[in-house]
C-alpha cells in the first residue's frame, strides 16, 4: 500500500521499476486490503492499518517519526527513512543561513537599497563556531558541509560520539556547553519525549549574546514564546525557523512579523521520490530474503 505525500505517480513508477514481481497499490485505492504486506507513507490514519491483516512492516517515507508517537499502530516494525540526499538538502539550506548572517548579507541588502559598495570584513569561518544539535544523518551532513568551509563543527547527541574535526558533547551539561560556544546553533533534532520542548528559556539563556539559532528539525524541540523573549532580551540575535509548533505557522504568531526571525515553510529538505523509493524498495527485498530493514524505529527510544 502506497500513500506518499507528494510525488505519487512517480513513486508507483520507481516502486513498480525496483520491485517488478510486487502488485502495488495505491491509496485509496486498494481493491485486495488482505493482500497487502507493506504500507508505505509518511501520515496515515492508524485505523485504516487494520483493513490488512497480513501487513509486515511499515515503511516511513519521512525522516522525521514523531507521527509513530502513539499506540495504535499495528505491531510490525517501522522502517526510518534515512535518506542522503535529503540530508544534503538540509545542509545546503543549514549552510546557507548560516552563510548569510556571518557574512552579513542582509547588512549588503541593504546597503544596496541606499547604492553603498562597502565591504564588511566580518571574523573568518575559523572563528565561527557552529553547533549543530543530532548527529545522525541530517546533523552529520550538515556538520560535515560547514567543517569543509572551516567552520569549527560542535555536535550534541544523546551518547557523544568522535569524528574527526567535530568536537562531540553529550548530556544537558554538554548542550550548554555546546550553546555557551556556538556563533550560530542549527537544532536538527526529532520530535521525542526527550527533545519535547528541549530549546526553551533555561537553555536559550546559555547562548552567547547574539548568537543565531536555526531550527530545522521539529517545531515541537523549541518553545517559541521563550525563543521570541530571548531574542528580546539580546541572549539570541536571530532565529530562522523552517518548522514550528503548529504548521502552518498561524497568522496570529508574532513570530511571522519579528524583525530578527526567518521563516519558511518546512521547505528545509523533500523526500524526492528519485532517491527515496528506491531505498524503501531495497528495504523490501531486505523483508523478503528475511533480512533486517534499516534502519529501523526503535519504540523505545521513539526514534
Ligand atoms: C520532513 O520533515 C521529514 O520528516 O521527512
Amino acid at each position: 500500500m502506497l500513500n506518499p505525500t507528494n510525488e505519487r505517480r512517480e513513486w508507483l513508477k520507481i516502486l513498480g521499476r525496483e520491485l517488478p514481481g510486487e502488485r502495488i497499490q495505491l491509496w485509496p485505492d486498494i481493491d485486495d486490503p488482505a493482500s497487502i504486506e507493506f504500507a508505505v507513507f509518511w501520515i496515515h490514519d492508524p485505523t485504516d492499518l487494520r483493513r490488512y491483516p497480513r501487513l509486515r512492516a511499515i515503511l516511513s517515507v519521512s525522516a522525521g517519526v514523531e507521527q509513530f508517537l502513539r499506540d495504535d499502530y499495528p505491531d510490525v516494525p517501522i522502517v526510518r527513512m534515512c535518506d542522503a540526499a535529503m540530508a544534503d538538502e538540509m545542509a545546503a539550506y543549514s549552510i546557507h543561513w548560516v552563510v548569510h548572517f556571518h557574512r552579513r548579507m542582509d547588512r549588503y541588502l541593504e546597503l544596496q537599497e541606499v547604492g553603498k559598495w562597502r565591504p564588511i570584513r566580518n571574523v573568518d569561518a575559523h572563528k565561527f563556531p557552529v553547533g549543530v544539535l543530532g548527529f545522525g544523518v541530517m546533523g552529520r551532513r550538515v556538520g560535515e558541509g560547514l567543517a569543509r568551509l572551516g567552520y569549527p563543527v560542535r555536535a550534541w547527541t544523546r551518547s557523544g560520539g568522535s569524528d574527526r574535526g567535530v568536537t562531540h558533547f553529550q548530556g544537558p551539561r554538554g548542550l550548554e556547553k555546546l550553546l555557551a560556544c556556538s556563533d550560530a546553533v542549527i537544532n536538527t533534532l526529532p520530535l521525542t519525549p526527550d527533545t519535547q520542548g528541549l530549546m526553551n528559556r533555561r537553555r536559550f539563556a546559555h547562548f552567547r549574546p547574539g548568537a543565531l539559532y536555526i531550527a530545522v528539525g521539529r517545531g515541537g524541540t523549541t518553545v517559541e514564546a521563550d525563543l521570541l523573549d530571548a531574542l528580546d532580551d539580546g541572549s539570541v540575535g536571530a532565529a530562522v525557523l523552517d518548522v514550528t509548533i503548529e504548521e502552518p505557522l498561524p497568522a496570529a504568531s508574532p513570530l511571522w512579523e519579528h524583525p530578527r526571525v526567518r521563516i519558511t515553510p518546512h521547505a528545509s529538505a523533500f523526500t524526492r521520490a528519485r532517491t527515496a523509493a528506491p531505498m524503501v524498495a531495497a528495504n523490501i527485498r531486505r523483508i523478503r530474503r528475511g533480512e533486517q530493514p534499516f534502519p529501523l524505529y526503535d519504540p523505545q527510544r521513539h526514534y
